[in-house]
């Protein structure tokens, strides 16, 4: 198994860290358009080998895209990240043509792969990757849903007093301030619905608090944050590798499903070795859909920008 990780940033060097110890490839390339950085973290890495037991060898390269050949599944964190005050779909003049450059090169050497973009804003650069490459739905998936389902968890474990590890949650919809969707209806403790535990004001502080997730890490770190986005990358190209079937929301090409078509918006979908398999309908009630309509729409405000751009 060979991965690739475009972009050697805070998410991409912690999202490698994270495929090296859980020793997902024999091979992990970690490049970046910045001479020597995908070379020294890289180095880094591979000198925690022996401390933390892991043999997968990293490979670090400043743009040179041959050494990236034969990956299995790439994972493009390239771009700018978002500063205090910005939100994510300010950053898509610049992204949008750093996308879509990564996105043809890395296909030149690895036509099979499967792509994982984690770039933002996130839906927009997942459907142009999906329109740029030209390639099978299942294979260019959005990493956004994982992140703020995990961001959703860990606000429900402070409101009620639990382990995250104990509750089920998930977010769907447009991984943006306002367009993510924390369905709260549907979370559970130990298969016990949340709303057991938390009022219906508390309960919407939760959701408020997980919608605004990334941004408050923003204005308390200064840049976007790498930890749980970088973990986040490595369980869903987990998933993949492993072939485990596992069910993430993920931003993936709709074809009618939840209502929507020509969108790459975020719902549970089955992740395995064909990418994603399977997408599961959550039988949304009425004001979810709405929602759900709502967030839509402004990923498509979004993604017409695109043609506004010279890429
Ligand atoms: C965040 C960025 C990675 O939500 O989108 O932290």
């Amino acid at each position: 198994m060979k991965i690739t990780v475009v972009g050697a940033g805070a998410v991409g060097a912690t999202c490698a860290d994270n495929i090296a110890r859980r020793e997902l490839a024999e091979e992990l390339v970690l490049l970046d358009i910045k001479e020597g950085i995908a070379e020294g973290k890289s180095m880094d890495m591979m000198q925690t080998t022996t401390m933390c037991g892991f043999d997968t060898k990293i490979i670090g390269s400043t743009n040179d895209y041959a050494k990236t050949a034969g990956s299995d599944v790439v994972v493009i964190t390239s771009g700018i990240p978002r500063k205090p005050g910005m939100t994510r779909e300010e950053l898509i003049g610049t992204n949008a043509s750093i996308v879509k450059g990564v996105t043809e090169n890395i296909l030149k050497h690895s036509p099979n792969a499967i792509f994982v973009v984690i770039s933002n804003p996130m839906d927009t650069m997942t459907y142009l990757a999906l329109k740029s490459s030209r390639l099978p739905k299942n294979r260019i998936i959005g990493m956004g849903g994982i992140l703020d389902s995990a961001r959703f968890k860990f606000y429900l474990s402070h409101a009620i007093g639990c382990s995250a590890n104990d509750l089920h949650g998930v977010v769907i919809g447009g991984h943006g301030d306002t367009t993510m969707i924390p369905l709260t209806r549907l979370a559970t403790l130990n298969g016990l619905p949340v709303s057991n535990f938390l009022s219906e004001e508390q309960l919407k502080q939760v959701a408020a608090d997980t919608m605004v997730g990334g941004a408050t890490l923003t204005k308390l770190i200064g840049t976007s944050a790498w930890y749980a986005p970088g973990a986040a990358g490595a369980i869903l190209v987990e998933s993949i590798v492993r072939d485990e079937k596992k069910v993430f929301t993920c931003c993936v090409s709709l074809e009618g499903e939840y209502g929507q078509k020509d969108i790459c918006l975020g719902v549970p979908v089955v992740i395995g070795k064909n990418g994603w398999e399977k997408i599961i309908d959550y039988k949304l009630n009425a004001e979810e859909q709405d929602t759900f309509n709502k967030s839509a729409e402004a990923v498509r405000n979004m993604n017409a920008v695109l043609s506004t751009l010279t890429l």
